[in-house]
């Protein structure tokens, strides 16, 4: 499994995981890490990411408890520790965007995988 961090850093299909509305919603959060590497100390951008994340991760969680994905209380961890992690984040550099890239390549291609098959039929 290649887990670089793409450069640029874009969407591609090693990141499918079979659900058509998450790969658009990751596709959504590349893009807007991309506005945030590229306009720091911008908090509109820092906050619009933020407020994404937190939608696209409740998308995901909601949908555990509709398919019954077993592991969905270990995934919400996942969530909630990045959430507080990124939410306690003074200042926009490379080593923080650094983390925020490397979070999600590795967090879609070894956690949000697993869930492509119980979520089998979700549009
Ligand atoms: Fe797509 Fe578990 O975040």
């Amino acid at each position: 499994m290649d887990l670089s961090i793409p450069e640029p850093f874009c969407y591609d299909d090693s990141f499918d995981v079979g659900v058509a509305s998450i790969n658009d919603q990751h596709k959504r959060l590349f893009d807007l890490i991309n506005n945030v590497d590229g306009n720091r100390g911008d908090g509109a951008a820092v906050k619009e990411l933020l407020d994404y994340v937190v939608f696209h991760f409740k998308h995901e969680e909601d949908a555990f408890d509709r398919y019954n994905f077993a592991d969905k209380e270990s995934h919400k961890q996942l969530h909630d520790d990045f959430v507080a992690k990124a939410s306690a984040v003074a200042e926009i550099n490379d080593e923080v965007m650094a983390f925020v890239k490397s979070w999600l390549v590795h967090h879609i291609k070894k956690s949000d995988m697993t869930y492509g098959e119980s979520l089998r039929g979700m549009e």
